[in-house]
């Protein structure tokens, strides 16, 4: 596979940025996504996760159900500035 190529369609991330930080010393899969944002997109790493605990399997010649995915969240839900207005004008009375 060419290095250029983006193995994280979300945030933009290349198996060359990935190799590169596995070489400096970053062998977890959320040390990756902290540096580059992989893993943190839409897709919440469901695309390039896979690539990447491959990428960190090879270099460590591990197999890659050796490896840990990433630490999954909850996604947050948005809230209205209209109703945290209200919420603040309330502290204020
Ligand atoms: S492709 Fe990496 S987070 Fe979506």
């Amino acid at each position: 596979m060419d290095e250029d190529t983006i193995i994280c369609r979300c945030s933009d991330v290349t198996l060359k940025e990935v190799r590169e930080l596995i070489k400096e010393g970053y062998v977890t899969f959320d040390e990756i996504k902290r540096i580059t944002r992989a893993g943190m997109g839409p897709c919440q790493g469901k695309t390039c996760g896979h690539l990447i605990m491959r990428e960190i399997a090879n270099a460590a010649g591990k197999d890659i159900r050796d490896i840990k995915f990433q630490t999954s969240r909850p996604p947050v839900i948005g809230v209205k500035l209209g109703l945290i207005a209200k919420e603040g004008g309330r502290n204020e009375e």
